[in-house]
């Protein structure tokens, strides 16, 4: 009687085991029919969507850029520029710096205005846009995910397709934007580009607008940092680098020496600069408590001073030994006006061919953004829906 209770048992073991097995292997076979399905569906959709446009005569990008505390967006029509619009967050100002949830919040507040304005502004129909170009990193990430969740919507909605497009590679590329009415002076490849910004000092080897190779860059501090907790350790604003370069300008910039950091290559270090300048501070205010009041425009001056040669020595040593001439900057920092007149300076020194940005495509901008994805476009490079933003990027 037992054993045949065990036998029995052992069966519905055995039965139990199958039907689960059988279970799980449906479930993984079911699941990887509908990946196939999804992926065939999407490359159709791509391709499909593909084809459309690249038919259209103009083709007409409108760019979305996030990654920060600017809302931007932009249209392009055949690489010449037809509006720029920029929503600046003024509520940063009392932190001394950018607070992330705030700037999510400010970009979901803006985003919808900033781009009826530029559409408005172009004189066009949002019919009439061929793709939408998105910031898809580095950033903040709550920033990046306005403006990658607003692209997704509307490029659904128009039916036309999305392009990821990397912030450093925008700066870059910002030099390809034409203007209506205005000679454009455009660089040829390969050429190198020093891209200054508040989160970034990079040389860069553009051999193509898709390939791009980091020579140099900061290990700590980047040159729009050091700029600004110098001008914080003035009393000065934030973001204080163009209150620097202001200040600067009525300064003597041989008043003070700083000691230049000794880095091999092409890379960069601010950090140090920035503390020897804190303790300097330190030093003389023992001294003379209204030390910085008397000498602020020298201060600003010298330190500015140093940070140009420590960039400009770099750059030249690159520009050496890769044997480039042409030679472009990008980036907040390239508004500086004391890095602009060592451009000049070196064009004039060693022949070199230069790019400066126009000064409303130094800080960020979707004009940038929408140019680069004209470059992807053109190549029939195209974004998925379930693309994400991604905070940290290289080139
Ligand atoms: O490219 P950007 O607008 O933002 C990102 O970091 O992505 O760069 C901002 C940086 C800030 O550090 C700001 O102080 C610096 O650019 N900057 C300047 C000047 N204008 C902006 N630095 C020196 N001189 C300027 N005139």
């Amino acid at each position: 009687m037992n054993k045949q209770k065990i036998n029995t048992d052992k069966k519905t073991n055995i039965l139990t085991k199958f039907l689960i097995t059988l279970c799980l292997v449906t479930l993984v076979l079911v699941s990887l029919l509908h990946i196939i399905v999804l992926t065939n569906k999407n490359t159709k959709k791509i391709a499909f969507m593909k084809e459309q446009t690249i038919k259209n005569k103009d083709v007409v990008i409108l760019g979305i850029e996030s990654s920060c505390d600017d809302t931007s967006a932009a249209i392009i029509r055949d690489g010449y520029l037809l509006s720029n619009v920029i929503s600046s967050q003024a509520v940063h100002s009392a932190y001394g710096g950018v607070v992330p949830e705030l700037a999510s919040r400010a970009h979901q507040q803006n985003i919808i205005p900033t781009i009826h304005e530029a559409i408005r502004r172009a004189g066009i129909a949002k019919e009439d846009i061929s793709a939408i170009a998105y910031t898809r990193g580095p950033g903040l990430i709550g920033s990046l995910l306005v403006g990658t969740s607003f692209a997704k919507g509307f490029s659904t909605a128009l039916n036309v397709p999305m392009i990821e497009v990397n912030h450093l590679q925008g700066h870059v590329l910002a030099h390809f934007i034409k203007e209506e009415g205005e000679e454009a002076n455009i660089p040829e490849f390969p050429f190198l580009c020093l891209l200054v910004s508040g989160g970034n000092s990079q040389i860069i080897l553009v051999e193509a607008y898709d390939k791009m190779t980091i020579l140099g860059q900061t290990i700590d501090d980047a040159a729009g940092e050091a700029f600004d907790k110098c001008a914080k350790l003035l009393g000065g604003p934030y973001p204080g680098g163009p209150f620097v370069d202001k200040l600067a300008k009525e300064g003597n910039p041989d008043a003070f020496t700083f000691s230049k950091p000794q880095i091999p290559g092409y890379d960069y270090s601010f950090s140090g600069l920035k503390t020897s300048f804190m303790y300097f501070l330190r030093d003389e205010l023992k001294n003379n408590p209204n030390f910085v009041e008397e000498r602020k425009a020298d201060l600003c001056a010298s330190i500015q001073k140093t940070v140009i040669e420590v960039l400009m020595n770099k750059l030249k040593k690159a520009a050496d030994d890769y044997k480039i001439k042409r030679v472009a900057v990008a980036g907040g920092v390239s508004a500086n006006s004391g890095l602009r007149n060592a451009f000049q300076d070196y064009s004039k020194r060693y022949g070199w061919e230069i790019f400066l940005p126009k000064f409303s495509y130094t800080t960020d901008n979707a004009a940038m953004i929408a140019i680069t994805a004209l470059f992807k476009y053109k190549d029939g490079i195209f974004d998925t829906i379930d693309s994400v933003p991604f905070s940290k990027v290289v080139i």
